[in-house]
């Protein structure tokens, strides 16, 4: 009897509801005591938790002491203002709004501690995994939490602290480690939301995203059907919301300025309502820009003086601070973060690097194609879960990035083969080649094409879509997926599931040089929509990407004639996307603002 053992309806429905109901609370807290019979019942809760070995490898220090709360709020207070002087531009202004903890606020707080060395060393599963120690006092954390949200108790949890100075300041001794901090006190009221994501800080990702059957990667829920994250991508992408965009159009019309006056912009503004579904649309802030990297076989081809090892410097080197894309990113208050999607040379871990390598480099074009199909789809999936990820944290705008020494070279082949231009046309001097090794440079692109043709082969079709789509119909491949295996780089792959990603969730995605053109002409043929989410950043010197920029009917927003990638004139161009939105939201209207129209 499956149902033997079930609690009744109304229990179970508490036991949800106290889930979904608990929260993290900084707001509200009211002075009154708690009273010991309640602290004793969320302990014995907290007491009850699994742990490993049945080691119960947690001790509670409970602290109402007021100058002790205050020797550990100046510790967090310390951490807070290190964190927030480290945050880019908006990402600051939002922090400095938000609350991180209640220490005095509170009459009580818990501190939660694991003692690894707990049962010695015959501890049933810790043996192999020591932190499972750590996870049983989380669960004890869990534990009195939940009960404490039964009580009407509202807890927050605090970590902004160096852990081994907190365990000074409560005298601990050495063998126990501080889990977690946690300050307890009735409330005005429980959010029904987590506060960031009311704040806008990050969002929840559904639990759709979070379950794979049998291995990862098969997402789906149980009974129902498994996903295939890419076909499901491209179904959410929509054409832009023409209602949103004739409202903007209209308030650009009746602001205190000429009409007209604010030329591309304009244009800017009511793509970006579009794509919003609302006018005006929300400010495209938080920034991140996110850097694709991999290295390419047709460096073997000798296109570059540019030795391979240098994917991997520069990737060093955008962690450390110090590309042009981090002094960009910085002026425009931007986040960079690294994804290794393929170099060849193996990475180590860092915060901010995104390990996501489907393959150590790809195979040379000219002997067969770049990446099998699957790695093709991997990397598009990649990409995508990437701009998925960095929407949830709380980014309202996407920047494309890209490294990966020869990558020019194989953004042509793929600009060649999604508009039908002539190699000698598309293909560019990327870093700055001499005349021998342009004319090399061509004939692998050539080579490269003539040995794929079969994947260029396929019936003429116009890509659907409104005006913004060139008047020209363009020829697209009937595989684009096949396009992408036999010429691209990871980047370039991870770059269409990027912009993919971004279209599906209508966030704007500024595009930088040729290898994001090159990336966004595939994800244009998988998806056409998505080129509404697409804002031009700049146009780059190479041939190739201004090519790629007219099949896709957008107008780069600067032109400095700037040929690095990384993603610099994608950044340059966010301060303009960022007014143009702007503009639309703040400027007052002739009627608002009694100023006379133009007779
Ligand atoms: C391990 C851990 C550490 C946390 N540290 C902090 C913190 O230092 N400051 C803070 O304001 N919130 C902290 N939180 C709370 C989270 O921000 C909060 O749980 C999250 O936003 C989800 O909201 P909810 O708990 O209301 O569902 C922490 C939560 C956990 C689980």
């Amino acid at each position: 009897m499956p149902d033997e053992h079930r609690y009744p309806d109304e229990q179970r429905e508490a036991v949800y509801r106290v889930i979904a109901e608990r929260r993290d609370v900084r707001q509200g807290f009211v002075p009154d005591p708690v009273p010991a019979d309640v602290l004793r019942r969320v302990l014995a809760a907290a007491h009850q938790a699994p742990s490993v070995g049945f080691s119960q490898p947690w001790d509670f220090i409970v602290i109402t002491d007021r100058a002790r709360r205050e020797q550990v709020a100046a510790l967090a207070r310390r951490h807070r203002d290190e964190f927030a002087a480290a945050l880019p531009g908006a990402r600051a202004h939002a922090f400095d709004r938000l609350k991180i903890e209640s220490i005095l606020d509170t009459p009580v707080n818990i501190v939660v501690t694991c003692d690894r060395t707990r049962g010695g060393r015959h501890t049933l599963g810790r043996h192999v995994q020591p932190q499972t120690a750590d996870f049983s006092s989380v669960l004890a954390v869990a534990n009195l939490w939940l009960a404490a949200r039964a009580e009407g108790l509202g807890v927050g949890w605090v970590s902004f602290f160096d852990e081994r100075e907190l365990a000074a300041h409560l005298g601990l001794p050495a063998h126990l480690e501080v889990i977690a901090y946690l300050c307890l006190g009735y409330v005005t009221g429980f959010a029904s939301e987590p506060e960031l994501a009311t704040a806008g800080w990050a969002r929840r990702r559904p639990v759709s995203w979070a379950v794979h059957a049998e291995e990862f990667g098969r997402r789906g829920l149980p009974g129902e059907e498994p996903v295939d994250p890419l076909a499901d991508l491209i179904a959410a992408i929509a054409p832009p919301d023409q209602a949103a965009m004739t409202a903007a159009a209209e308030r650009q019309d009746r602001m205190t300025k000429p009409r007209g006056s604010l030329g591309v912009l304009e244009e800017v503004s009511v793509r970006l309502a579009g794509l919003a579904g609302a006018c005006p649309a929300p400010l495209p802030e938080p920034a991140c820009v996110a850097i694709f990297a991999a290295d390419h076989g047709v460096h073997a081809q000798g296109v570059t003086p540019w030795p391979q090892e240098v994917t991997a410097q520069m990737v060093a080197n955008f962690l450390a601070g110090g590309a042009v894309v981090n002094a960009f990113a910085a002026q425009v208050g931007a986040e960079v973060t690294v994804v290794d999607v393929g170099v060849a040379a193996s990475l180590d871990p860092v915060p901010g690097l995104l390990p996501r390598k489907i393959a150590p480099g790809t195979a040379d074009f000219t002997e067969g194609p770049a990446m099998t199909r699957e790695q093709a789809t991997a990397a598009l999936t990649a990409g995508a879960e990437i701009a998925r990820d960095l929407v949830a944290a709380g980014n309202r705008c996407l920047v494309t990035g890209d490294m990966g020494i020869a990558n020019t070279t194989a953004s042509a082949a793929l600009i060649c083969a999604f508009t039908g231009a002539d190699p000698a046309e598309a293909t560019g001097r990327g870093t700055g080649i001499d005349a021998t090794t342009y004319a090399r440079k061509v004939d692998v692109v050539c080579r490269g094409l003539a040995l794929h043709h079969a994947v260029l082969s396929g019936p003429a079709r116009v890509p659907p879509g409104p005006a913004r789509v060139p008047a020209d119909p363009a020829r697209v491949p009937a595989d684009p997926v096949g396009v992408l295996a036999a010429f691209g780089g990871f980047e370039h792959a991870a770059l269409a599931g990027f912009i993919l990603g971004a279209a599906a969730l209508r966030v704007p995605v500024i595009l930088d040089g040729v290898i994001s053109g090159a990336a966004a002409l595939a994800a244009a043929a998988l998806a056409p929509d998505a080129t509404a989410a697409c804002f031009a950043g700049h146009r780059s010197v190479e041939p190739g990407h201004a090519l790629a920029l007219s099949q896709l009917g957008l107008t780069p927003l600067v032109d400095l004639g700037l040929r690095l990638g990384e993603g610099t004139g994608a950044l340059l161009a966010l301060p303009l996307v960022q007014s143009a939105a702007r503009a639309l939201r703040d400027v007052a209207t002739f009627d608002s603002a009694g100023v006379a129209e133009k007779l």
